[in-house]
């Protein structure tokens, strides 16, 4: 599979029972700036150049309806969808355009286990594009339960082209330079573990999370650093009980990175990440790592 179809994590589409009051929270609270609103549902962008990253969605309860991912181009989305027809998906639409805020040209599928994804080329980009102090600048990775998780992880490389960085208690697959973009987690049903929003560094982690504590969401995970991305990290429950992450310094990943197996990433007893300051994530983050489901069927905005 050549490298280079996919060339990033665009965002995700949500499901929230009241989209004002989660729109009010990632706006006002998370640091993310509208971007559009069209009909019930909002858009919201980072500070980078993706025309919005997080879509919220009227639903019945807090769901996960798509995963969005970047296409280099027109002839990338085509070629893409011949290969993920051809791995089997279950339900994959055809590549048109997209009708929705940023446009676009793309298709639809859903991947063995259910997850709808979109694949999207062409679509509007911001041209005031930057890193600023404090705001989340873009969607750096997803994580996502499963109970096949080397199937899950097969079908990501060999119909997207993704690859793998490595594994721990998790498969962590790139389809850039970011260490990951994607990781699957051990878990009884396909669902969210979390998402996680880049920051420009460390103190923009720790402002964040004061923030946070302010608003009233204390940190459920950290602040620490993770070992396979060795990236920060401090994690929350937000509104609808989606598990969100700040985090910076991720890895960057070159043609020579060796994948590296779960023997190697070991910490000592008592420990949950490389310094060893934090206490281990709170039972209620846990419990809330496993009650977002994706959306059944093709999400059609
Ligand atoms: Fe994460």
């Amino acid at each position: 599979m050549p490298a280079g179809l996919i060339t990033g994590l665009r965002g995700v589409d949500l499901g929230v029972p009241d989209v004002a009051a989660h729109a009010r929270f990632y706006a006002g609270v998370w640091n993310l700036s509208l971007a559009a609103q069209r009909g019930a549902s909002v858009y919201l962008r980072g500070s980078g150049a993706y025309c919005h990253i997080l879509a919220l969605h009227p639903r019945d309860t807090p769901q996960l309806l798509c995963i969005n991912l970047a296409a280099a181009d027109r002839d990338a989305v085509d070629r893409l969808h011949d290969r993920v027809r051809a791995a089997g998906a279950a339900q994959i639409d055809r590549p048109a355009p997209i009708a929705e805020p940023g446009g676009g040209y793309g298709f639809a599928f859903a991947d063995p286990e259910g997850r709808v994804v979109r694949v999207i080329a062409e679509d509007a980009r911001h041209a005031d594009a930057r890193v600023l102090p404090d705001r989340p600048e873009k969607i750096t990775h997803l994580v996502l339960n499963t109970p096949r998780q080397e199937d899950a992880a097969d079908f990501w490389v060999k119909a997207l082209g993704f690859e793998i960085s490595d594994r721990s208690l998790l498969t962590f697959i790139r389809c850039n330079a970011d260490h990951h973009n994607l990781a699957f987690h051990p878990g009884e049903a396909s669902s969210l573990h979390h998402i996680a929003f880049e920051m420009d560094g460390i103190d923009s982690v720790m402002r964040g999370a004061g923030r946070m504590r302010d608003a009233g969401y204390p940190v459920e995970w950290g602040p620490g650093r993770h070992g396979p991305g060795n990236n920060v990290f401090a994690y929350f429950v937000g509104p609808g009980d989606f598990v969100i992450e700040y985090t910076a310094e991720i890895e960057k990943v070159g043609e020579n990175h060796r994948v590296r197996e779960p023997r190697e990433w070991a910490y000592p007893p008592g420990h949950s990440d490389l310094w060893g300051a934090t206490p281990p994530p709170t039972a209620r983050m846990k419990d809330a790592q496993k009650k977002i489901g994706f959306a059944a069927g093709l999400f059609r905005p």
